[in-house]
């Protein structure tokens, strides 16, 4: 054999390792374990329960969930003292079921909170005191019902408004700045090991908002406050430019110390759908998990619900849907086929 050709031969036959070039991934499943990350998304408790179709594409695709209602306050304690826990343990058991990890979503919010809350606080019937003993006993009750198996937490959602301010809600005119941190570290006392993130939406963008977020939880940190994460929501539309400085926000939280996961991905639409539609559509995605994989301290990429035949966007956006990865009849959408090409680094 001449030299070239005999180089040549053996360059061939050295199989290259099997990391180096991992080939294209089945599913979200494998391409989480390839890429190092979960894959997660939202779930809604009615379609578990009801469709075989929505359990198989659940189960098959993603390492990671999210309770798209049944960990809210209204759903746990819809009257005063009276628990109903049988949605949100239908989710958890699923997930422990299928080697999900889980996201609780959330402790302290100021939407879809009970009715006898609200009333209360209005009409002065719940005066502050009170007010503070029942967040307490509201972290502390739902954080220690699923201690050990909630991979991170949900604990505060959404503090920040879009023009930078500390949010308006019941729960800071009534106990002020501070049940920020108290909230934080209730949840730590009730479960010590899991992730406790604070959770909002337009951090990927809004300077405003970013620089308040920035500076609450450095000083946070500084307090030695019990926070180890944030969760950039996610929520995109292809109406809107694509927030191209996302990672280097992320990367700004992880200087601070802390874990970073996308929580509530999607990317919708204005109706009709159109092929450039989604086609753009899977360029979000795709950038997004690339966003994602680029920053070392992103643990995590969840979808709000991964079919557009359930998802929160057409209840919300007059005119507006098509969000997801898979579309109402669970086909694979161009978005997922995006994902599924992404590489780490
Ligand atoms: O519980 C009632 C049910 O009894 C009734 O039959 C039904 C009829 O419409 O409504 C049910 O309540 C709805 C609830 O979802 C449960 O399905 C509410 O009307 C509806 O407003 C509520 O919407 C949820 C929304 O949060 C509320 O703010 C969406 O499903 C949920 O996807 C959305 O999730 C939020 C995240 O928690 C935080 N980040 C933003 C994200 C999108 O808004």
């Amino acid at each position: 054999m001449k030299p070239l050709i005999l180089a040549m031969a053996l360059v061939l036959a050295v199989p290259l390792p099997a990391q180096a070039h991992p080939r294209q991934p089945r599913d979200l499943r494998e391409l989480a374990q390839q890429t190092g990350i979960r894959i997660g998304t939202a779930v809604d408790v009615a379609s578990l329960r009801d469709e075989a179709d929505y359990r198989k594409v659940l189960n098959r695709e993603f390492s990671h969930v999210t309770a798209e209602n049944a960990m809210k306050w209204e759903s746990v304690e819809p009257e005063r003292g009276t628990y109903t826990w049988q949605d949100a343990d239908a989710v958890v058991a699923n997930a422990l079921r299928h080697d999900q990890k889980i996201r609780g979503h959330n402790l302290v919010w100021h939407n879809q909170l009970p009715a006898w809350l609200t009333t209360g606080v209005e009409n002065g019937t719940i005066g502050d005191a009170e007010l503070r003993d029942i967040l307490r006993d509201h972290i502390m009750t739902e954080a220690r019902r699923y201690r050990g198996k909630i991979r991170a937490w949900d604990v505060v959602n959404e503090v920040v408004d879009d023009d930078g301010n500390l949010r308006q809600s019941i729960w800071l005119t009534h106990l002020g700045p501070g049940y920020i941190a108290d909230a934080f570290r209730w949840a730590h006392r009730a479960d010590p090991h899991a992730k406790l993130y604070l959770n909002d939406y337009n951090i990927e963008w809004n300077t405003a908002k970013i620089e308040t977020t920035y500076t609450l939880i450095k000083d946070l940190k500084a307090q030695g406050v019990p926070i180890h994460g944030i969760g950039f929501q996610g929520h995109l539309g292809i109406q809107y430019d694509y927030p191209g400085d996302w990672p280097a926000v992320m990367r700004r939280f992880a200087d601070l110390g802390l874990e970073v996961a996308v929580t509530e991905m999607d990317v919708r639409m204005v109706l009709p759908v159109t092929p450039e539609k989604l086609a753009t559509q899977a360029d979000y995605y795709r950038r997004a998990l690339s966003g994602c994989l680029s920053v070392s301290a992103c643990r995590e990429f969840t979808v709000w619900g991964f079919t557009d035949r359930h998802s929160w966007v057409p209840g919300w956006f007059d005119g507006e849907g098509a969000a997801c990865l898979f579309d109402e009849n669970y086909a694979p959408k161009p978005a997922y086929q995006a994902l599924l090409s992404v590489k780490r680094g």
